[in-house]
């Protein structure tokens, strides 16, 4: 297997707010391996399925601390030669079933087939493994002895779903809230050293713990575990000469696209190009660390790029230096890509309370136009809605991580500057200068929040 599994790697990201019930999700597409793509993908929509129909019971309140929330993120666990190995970070917040959940899942690429977590473990060794995991965690606080024994006795792949190497080589065994101990206790993990997995490692065990010592090279770990796939050279991106637009004086309007960079925002970029729009782009951090070279050739374009958090994460729930950090990372992920700070931020799902807006010093930038784009993905629709909401001055939401969404844009290019309209960035909207939080350069009567 060459080097090259993750050359084409890509952040699939998806987001929705069901009736108020947020959830969002990402997970890597290596185009090396799409049994792993479709595998992860699998598991993240039946999640998803899970979260949406645990939220139509309950219901969501939109204000609510205690509203439900999805949120699905990855980290690389090995990159090298012929093994991937990705953990899945399942957040799940609401009255029901809240608390964290990891798995990890590997592929093997010398037989092109995705495994579960527990063949790291030759089948000779369980035992043993059991016996090293009780030893381990026999009498640490928050760990149950009943559940523990329970647990180590059947070898229950479920409970083991989670198993990785530390860059040195120890084996990590992460069990969910509530397995081996209280669900207030939070995860338990258990670390193995080296010389004590080593002998209870199967042939694929061996293979994977060699690679997760040993980063791709390109593919280097941030300290949060995220690879930075693309090498970006940064530097100042130039601004391509344009007139100036007076946005007082003709007609203006600011198309946005969050939750990208995504598959399809090339394309986009190259509809935006044909009509000389400007549009602005919400980025998410961790899609941005993904694909920088997207975000780069988005801002290069001359485009404004803002920040749409680190993984989409509702800020409402988060604590004042939660959201700060989140806001942070965000921001220096698109500095990174593209060597220009953000001045803007869009919180996801819309949602601000006084903590998120005295985070930063940033504008927020909400919207008056909203196409539902992520909910009907129906381009005549996202059309329609986009051309009946526009206004001078509007600011209309859209989502480059949908097919339907980008495909809507040539129309509402062409009829909305057919009717004199110019497509500015929201700093431009608002002559550089957008106000603390902005729903449209003129509020429309009756505009809430
Ligand atoms: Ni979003």
């Amino acid at each position: 297997m060459s080097p090259t599994l993750l050359e084409k790697l890509a952040a699939v990201r998806d987001s929705g707010n069901d009736g108020a019930c947020t959830w969002s999700a990402v997970y890597p597409q290596v185009q090396g391996a799409p049994e792993l793509t479709a595998e992860l993908r699998r598991t993240v929509e039946a999640e998803r399925a899970r979260f949406l129909e645990e939220a139509r019971r309950t219901g969501c309140d939109e204000t609510g601390r205690k509203a439900p929330e999805l949120n699905i993120d990855f980290s690389f666990l090995a990159t090298a030669g012929d093994v991937i190995g990705v953990r899945l970070v399942i957040l799940h917040l609401g009255d029901m079933t809240a608390g964290k959940a990891t798995t990890s899942v590997w592929y093997d690429g010398a037989t092109r087939k995705v495994v579960p977590a527990s063949s790291l473990i030759d089948p000779n060794a369980r035992d043993r493994l059991a016996t090293a995991v009780k030893g381990t965690l026999a009498g640490r606080k928050g760990v149950d002895a009943q559940k523990l024994d329970s647990v180590v006795a059947s070898l229950d792949p479920r409970a083991f779903d989670d198993l990785a190497f530390s860059a040195g080589g120890d084996l990590v065994v992460t069990f969910d809230e509530g397995v081996v101990g209280a669900a207030t206790a939070g995860q338990v993990q258990v670390v193995l050293p080296r010389s004590t997995a080593q002998p209870l490692l199967s042939e694929f065990g061996r293979r994977a713990q060699g690679r997760a010592m040993e980063p791709e090279p390109g593919v280097t770990s941030s300290p949060s575990g995220t690879p930075t796939v693309e090498v970006v050279p940064t530097g100042t991106v130039t601004e391509s000469a344009r007139p100036q637009v007076n946005c007082r004086r003709v007609k203006c309007v600011a198309l946005t696209f969050d939750d990208g960079p995504g598959p399809y925002t090339d394309k986009l970029l190259g509809y935006l190009a044909k009509y000389r729009a400007r549009a602005t782009f919400f980025v998410v951090g961790q899609n941005t660390v993904m694909s920088g070279a997207v975000v780069r050739r988005t801002a290069q374009a001359g485009h404004e790029i803002g920040g749409h958090s680190w993984s989409h994460r509702d800020l409402t729930k988060l604590t004042a230096a939660d959201v700060r950090a989140d806001l942070r990372r965000t921001e220096q992920a698109i500095r990174d890509a593209t060597g220009v700070t953000p001045k803007i931020v869009r919180p996801p799902y819309g949602a601000l309370n006084a903590t998120v807006r005295k985070a930063t010093n940033q504008p927020m930038i909400l919207w008056s136009v909203d196409t539902e784009d992520w909910r009907y993905r129906n381009t005549s629709r996202v059309v329609r809605t986009a051309i009946k909401g526009a206004k001078p001055g509007s600011i209309i939401l859209f989502h480059d991580i949908h097919a339907t969404s980008v495909e809507a844009i040539p129309q509402v290019l062409r009829t909305l500057s057919a009717r004199g309209y110019h497509f500015v960035t929201v700093s431009e909207l608002f002559g550089g200068k957008p106000p603390k939080v902005a729903y449209s350069a003129q509020p429309p009567a009756g505009a809430k929040r």
